[in-house]
């Protein structure tokens, strides 16, 4: 079975992103091996950890999470019109060290959130330039930006039906990605 690792892109504890995520891994369900990979334990990257002083733990073991799975979601909010700072310091951590790129020749869904109208866009643009630049395989179609998160999920968390059934038929087309 195909392993999909899950990123969520907020450390906020009722954060929508993991919402988001949430109802991905249920529709994951039997079609795929999924873990989270977790980036808020994640030191900001130094280049000294890698090679001049010792590298943080929580350094080798996102790089192991990263290189044991076949592809990657990330669901991401958008801070100031780009990826939230943890984000971005979990693509460096995994870009390095030189030559020893952990993201590279994954498979990529990239889905972004916001409360407001503009659905994070700029965040997940960035977050897709990024993951290309580092030699991922990213799904470009089709794309989710979920504007107006807040009227998008029930109070279980649980997204209505409309958007369920959009979100489900984003994640076949994933699969067969
Ligand atoms: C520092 C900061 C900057 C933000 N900038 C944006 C922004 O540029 N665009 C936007 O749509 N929302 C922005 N927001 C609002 C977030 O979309 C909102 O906090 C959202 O709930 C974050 O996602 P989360 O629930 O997964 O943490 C910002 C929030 C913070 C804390």
């Amino acid at each position: 079975m195909r392993k999909i690792g899950i990123i969520v892109g907020s450390l906020r504890k009722d954060s929508y992103s993991g919402k988001v995520a949430k109802n991905i891994e249920t529709l994951l369900k039997g079609k795929a091996e999924v873990k989270y990979i977790d980036i808020s334990k994640l030191p900001l990257y130094n280049q000294d950890y890698d090679g001049v002083i010792e590298t943080p733990k929580a350094y080798v073991e996102f790089r192991s999470e990263l290189s044991s799975v076949d592809a990657i979601v990330v669901v991401t909010p958008e801070h100031n019109r780009t990826m939230p700072a943890a984000l971005k310091n979990a693509l460096d951590v995994g870009s390095r060290p030189y030559g020893k790129n952990s993201w590279k020749h994954k498979t990529y869904l990239v889905l972004s959130q916001s409360p407001g109208n503009l659905s994070g866009f700029g965040a997940s643009n960035e977050v897709k330039m990024v993951l290309s630049f580092l030699n991922g395989r990213v799904m470009h179609q089709p794309e989710v930006y979920l504007a107006n998160i807040n009227t998008l999920l029930d109070e279980k968390g649980v997204f209505i039906p409309d958007t369920l059934k959009f979100i489900d038929s984003v994640v076949a087309k994933f699969l067969e990605f």
